[in-house]
């Protein structure tokens, strides 16, 4: 097969018989942030360089390794976004929504770009739900975001997966903790790899989430933040634990989470499972209360948390979690002959309008190949409709399940008709499955 017929390395298709599971879950994460009050964000696909370089940080990998930059030809250098908070956080600003009262509270379902190293869960081109809250300082705010996330997994059905929370604390208390960590990082620098020996001076907090085996070891000993965390931080942290409490949120504090951009102060926290691999990590977040004013805002304490779909679709697969199958043609009208196409054809438009799922052939095909057809798109009911059929005006429907057979008009009562046997059916259908 030649490059015309190749995908991207790291990017994926989803195709036509896969597509309801993500409308599935994108539905039921739309419905719980609609529930917490949120409303749906877009924001373009490429953003201006150095908002990513702002906010997500000089010196994570994500800016330094994995970003899709190019110049344009107006001479603008222009990045695919890595990730969806930065460009909510321009627009909130750009549009001033901080007028309309805080508050303010945003959903998106948006593709990501990272130059990663493709394996399963990992991607070059993924998608991301995430949801973000700007102007809620208070513990409640981390708690209710944290709890969102939650609902999500418990409505979908998925259970072993593991809240781990921790606090990175606030620019104050950060400087005690980056020494300590430039000196315990000093002392082990031979080891380190070229990128964490240039972050050393610059941000060491970021050598603890290097992908690098080496760093990764050596990170494993390093000083915790929870050790150096200011009262402020602290009293904070212990609110957002005790109305997680109160909400019967279950977690453990990981004091190692630090998260991988730079955004982050206070609470940060992931969702972690065991049933997907390596990528184990689905949903992650926190508190990015300066990120707003960095942007040329005014302090703003903000929050959010993204999940990335491909992770958790595999956690549904992995936990054999069924997603309802989408609805099939409730009637395919095949036909033979001049008149009974063009009779089919407009009963089909019929059906159409009153909202049912209808087909009828469109390819020229035999009778008997379209009934073939029927049976493969999993049509509920079908009809033939032949010349015979046109002038005695009635014609019969089949439920392919069963085979039986019911009558039907074809003049303008032919919808009523269809309609009541449809659900006649449907409903000894459901009083069956209820048995
Ligand atoms: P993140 O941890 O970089 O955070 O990504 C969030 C989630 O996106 C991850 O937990 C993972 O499920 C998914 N993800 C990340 N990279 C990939 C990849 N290469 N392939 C597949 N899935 C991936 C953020 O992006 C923050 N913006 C989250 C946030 C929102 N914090 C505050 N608000």
């Amino acid at each position: 097969m030649g490059v015309l017929t190749k995908k991207v390395k790291g990017a994926e298709d989803i195709l036509p018989a896969d597509s309801y599971k993500w409308q599935f879950v994108e539905d039921v994460m739309k419905k719980e942030a609609e529930s917490f009050g949120f409303k749906e964000i877009r924001t373009p696909v490429f953003e201006h360089t150095v908002l990513f370089n702002r906010s997500v940080g000089e010196t994570t990998d994500v800016v330094q390794k994995e970003m899709y930059t190019f110049d344009t030809k107006g001479g603008e250098s222009i990045t695919l976004r890595p990730e969806g908070t930065a460009g909510a956080a321009r627009a909130y600003l750009e549009h001033a929504l901080y007028n309309n009262g805080l508050p303010v509270k945003a959903y998106y379902l948006l593709t990501c770009y990272r130059y990663e190293k493709a394996q399963a869960g990992r991607q070059r081109e993924f998608h991301q739900f995430g949801m973000e809250t700007y102007g809620a300082a208070d513990a409640k705010a981390d708690a209710e975001m944290i709890c969102a996330a939650s609902s999500i997994f418990n409505r979908l059905g998925i259970d072993n997966i593991n809240l781990e929370i921790n606090s990175i604390g606030c620019k104050t208390c950060r400087k005690d903790y980056t020494s300590a960590l430039k000196s315990y990082f000093e002392s082990h620098k031979s080891d380190l790899c070229p990128t964490c020996l240039s972050r050393l001076d610059r941000n060491p907090m970021r050598i603890l989430d290097c992908k690098n085996e080496s760093c990764k070891k050596i990170a494993k000993d390093a000083p915790t933040v929870l050790e150096y965390i200011c009262g402020d931080c602290s009293a904070h942290f212990e609110k957002v634990k005790t109305f997680l409490d109160a909400a019967d949120v279950e977690y453990t504090v990981n004091p190692t989470i630090v998260r991988g951009l730079d955004y982050y102060t206070r609470t940060v926290f992931e969702f972690v499972t065991d049933c997907i691999g390596a990528q184990s990590t689905v949903c992650g977040g926190g508190r990015y209360d300066g990120l707003i004013e960095e942007l040329g805002g005014q302090p703003t304490p903000s929050l959010g948390f993204a999940m990335g779909i491909e992770r958790l679709l595999m956690v549904l697969d992995a936990q054999k979690i069924e997603i309802p199958k989408p609805p099939t043609c409730d009637l395919y009208i095949a036909s033979l002959g001049e008149d009974a196409e063009v009779r089919a054809f407009g009963l089909i438009k019929e059906l159409r309008e009153a909202s049912l799922i209808a087909e009828g052939d469109i390819v020229g095909r035999g009778l008997r190949a379209q009934m073939k057809y029927a049976d493969k798109i999993g049509a509920k009911f079908s009809m033939v409709i032949g010349d015979d059929d046109i002038s005695e005006n009635k014609a019969k429907v089949k439920n392919m399940a069963n085979g039986d057979q019911f009558e039907v008009p074809l003049d303008e009562e032919f919808l009523n008709a269809f309609l009541e046997k449809y659900l006649e059916n449907y409903q000894k259908n459901i009083s069956m499955s209820l048995q």
